[in-house]
């Protein structure tokens, strides 16, 4: 049974519909990609399966491991083994990188010790040293604050990661980073959502499936070569 299941999910924002009856399932230990024309609704599905009050859900469901996540606030939905990468990660005053993960992890269980032992390799594989004592992401580059995303989840292994454009505005130095972190969670199990425009991402994590939303659906899916066709040919053509 996969591990994230979404049914005729149907969410309005403003009043306005946005997504009319999204049907997709995320695989334990698999990597899935998302593309679609900007403002198909790709953010506006993660953002709703985190629990974000600006986006309605009108009619659907959302189970993770059969528990109906949309009953849940967005606190219980993280505990429950969800994590969002934002596309735009907000800026937090008053509190480290390296404080916020240490609470976050306290938060899941995991002893002092524990997070010291992992800790350094993670920051290192990330390439995040010298970062991680400045506010939460405060002044950080497009780019350092995706790897501050990734950092976030290598250490909280989530059951399921939305990443909304992990690859944006990142270098080809990091992209590399950021791609292996992605294989190291989904080899431990976790269930990968890559929303990204580009296959540039995918050739270094091939996803098992690809979905494209259109008109508030899943409209097509496929396997790798889906990703290279909507590249080549674009989305008319695609999707015609
Ligand atoms: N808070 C909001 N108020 C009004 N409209 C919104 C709001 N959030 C999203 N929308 C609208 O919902 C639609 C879907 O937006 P969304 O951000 O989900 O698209 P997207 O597929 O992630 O696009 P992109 O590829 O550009 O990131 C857009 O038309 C957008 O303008
Ligand atoms: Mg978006």
């Amino acid at each position: 049974m996969p591990t994230l299941v979404v049914e005729d999910l149907h969410v309005n924002v403003e009043g306005k519909p946005i997504l009319r009856g999204v049907d997709l399932e995320l695989e334990r230990g698999q990597v899935h990609a998302l593309m679609g024309r900007n403002g198909s609704g790709k953010s506006t599905l993660a953002l709703a399966l985190a629990g974000h009050p600006n986006y309605q859900v009108t009619r659907g469901r959302a189970l993770l491991d059969g528990v109906d996540l949309l009953a849940l606030t967005p606190f219980h939905r993280a505990r429950q083994g969800l994590f969002l990468a934002m596309q735009h990660p907000p800026e937090v005053e008053g509190v480290s990188l390296r404080e916020f993960l240490r609470l976050a992890c306290s938060e899941r269980g995991q002893g002092f010790c524990e997070f010291h032992k992992h800790y350094p390799s993670a920051v290192a594989k990330l390439a995040m040293e010298g970062l991680d004592s400045r506010g939460l992401n405060v002044g950080f580059s497009g780019g350092e604050k995706k790897r501050s995303e990734l950092l976030q989840l290598y250490l909280l292994r989530p059951k399921v990661a939305l990443l909304d454009e992990p690859d944006s505005g990142v270098d080809v130095d990091a992209l590399r980073l950021i791609a292996g972190a992605i294989r190291d969670l989904a080899q431990s199990g976790t269930a990968v959502l890559i929303i990204t425009h580009y296959p540039r991402i995918l050739d270094h994590v091939p996803p098992q499936s690809v979905f494209v939303l259109e008109d508030g659906r899943v409209a097509e899916r496929g396997g790798y070569e889906l990703a290279h066709r909507i590249a080549e040919e674009g989305f008319e053509e695609v999707l015609r």
